[in-house]
Parts: C-alpha cells; structure tokens; sequence
C-alpha cells in the first residue's frame, strides 16, 4: 500500500499522477488539515506531525510514503528517513526543468515561506542561479483557496494575480509550482500569464520517481490487486474537502475508484 500526506487536500495533485502510472495499487491519503496550512509552521512542528501521520499510514499498512508536501519535504523528509524503515519519496521543486527551458533567463518559483527558506531548495536554487535569475513568491492565499475548494472565479483570480504578476512583470517565462497545492489552480494560473510562460508542475516526475523505486524495492503489486485504484481518504480535521477534491479529479480524469 502506498501511503500519501500533505498538510490538507494538496497532495491529491500528486496522487492524480500517481494513479494515472500505478492505477492497481491500494492507497492511503491523509489530509493533515486539523493543522494546514504547514507553510508558516516552524520545522519542529512539521517534523512531529509527520512522525505521527507516519505511525497512522504505517498502520493502516503502507509500505512506502509520499511526502505530497513541498513544506513537509523540507522540514521533514531526512529525519523521517532517519527514524523509520520504510521509502520516503519527497516533491522537488522543478528548477531544473525550468532553467534548462527559460528563454527569457528568468523563472518564476511559486512556494511557501517553509519551502523557500529550506536547504533543499535554496542548494537546488545554486546550482541553477549563475545561468538563470531566480524570482519567488509565496503564493499567499492560494492553500486556502483550495482547501474551500475555490479553484476558478473572481475571487481565485484576484489571490493568484497578486503573487504570479511580480513574477511576470520580472519576466519570468516559467512558472514553478512548487506546492502541491497549487495545481488546483491552473487554470486560474493559466488564464492570467502571458502567451509563452510555461507552467511547471513537479508531480509527474514524482510519480515516476516512485514507480521506479517501488519497482526495484519489488512494492509494485503482483497478486492481480483490484483493477481498480483503491482510495482511503484519511484527515486530522474534517475530510469532505478532500473527498470532495478527489472526486472531482476523477471526474476530470474520467477514472473510477473502488467503493470504500
Ligand atoms: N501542499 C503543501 C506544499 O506542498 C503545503 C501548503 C501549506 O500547508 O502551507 O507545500
């Protein structure tokens, strides 16, 4: 079983591609929304809940975990991978992609404050910085937006405008969206760049990322498993956000689950 948390309903970005790679395989998601948003948390705080969301996934039987976090693989991951036996696959901020593909010199990186001021980042951003100009924002307001599940309309619109334009007026011609959240909103994001800017998402290498490990770690099911992808939604707090979230990425996908 493959288990999978995020601060709230984010990781479900991350989940869409997994399933669409590994649709036999049984899941946990939890959904740590009793305590999202993670982006203004300190470490220590972050560190504790993924021990504990780890001992629940452990439980329920995963026997690898997704951090669908970007804010909880920078605080969390390399201790979480101390304590515990099991795989720990974290999200990557996609600067590399974006670098390697900006024509203009200049990208965007869309996060939370947790995530811009992690190691993990800020060493992936000097490797890349001498060739490209590196612009951040935090996408303030965005996590919220979709934990009410306003994914379009005036309001998604006018939170999203004030974090993407200074990096557009920057000139930024690649959007790095590195928090699981902000997939949700792409086509608000979409809507409001400019023809050219690119919009990058991590999750599908993640997902293959993980398929790739589960296949050498031999996690990939064999025993003729459900055919279809079987979903547990697991939250701190009330789960209807992320029910709700998950149903309409099916619907989007046009992909059945099996009845829980
Ligand atoms: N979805 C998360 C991330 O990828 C966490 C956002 C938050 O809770 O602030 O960073």
């Amino acid at each position: 079983m493959i288990g999978i948390f995020d601060s709230g309903s984010g990781g479900l970005s991350v989940l869409r591609e997994i399933i669409k790679i590994l649709p036999e395989e049984k899941y946990a998601y939890y959904a740590d929304n009793a305590f999202c948003p993670y982006g203004e948390k300190t470490p220590e705080f972050i560190r504790e809940r993924g021990r504990t969301i780890t001992d629940f996934l452990l439980e329920k039987g995963a026997d690898i975990i997704v951090v669908a976090c970007n804010t909880a693989t920078a605080a969390a991951i390399s201790s979480l991978r101390s304590e515990y036996p099991v795989k720990f696959i974290g999200m990557e901020p996609a600067v590399k992609p974006a670098a390697l593909s900006s024509a203009t010199g200049v990208i965007g990186v869309l996060a939370t404050a947790g995530t811009l001021k992690g190691s993990k980042y800020l060493t992936t951003k000097g490797l890349y910085e001498d060739d490209v100009k590196i612009v951040e924002r935090v996408g303030k307001g965005f996590v919220e937006l979709v934990e009410k599940g306003i994914l379009e309309g005036p309001e998604a619109e006018a939170t999203v405008r004030e974090s993407l334009v200074p990096l557009l007026d920057a000139g930024a011609d690649r959007i790095v969206l590195g928090c699981t959240h902000y997939p949700f909103l792409i086509n608000v994001i979409r809507k409001l760049a400019w023809p050219g800017v690119k919009i990058i998402d991590p999750a599908p290498a993640v997902a293959r990322h993980l398929t790739e490990v589960m296949v050498t770690e031999g996690l990939v099911r064999k025993d003729g498993g459900p055919v279809l992808p079987d979903i547990g939604i697991y939250a701190s707090g009330d789960d209807s956000s992320a029910r709700r979230l998950l149903s309409l990425i099916l619907e989007e996908d046009n992909l059945k689950i099996k009845d829980n």
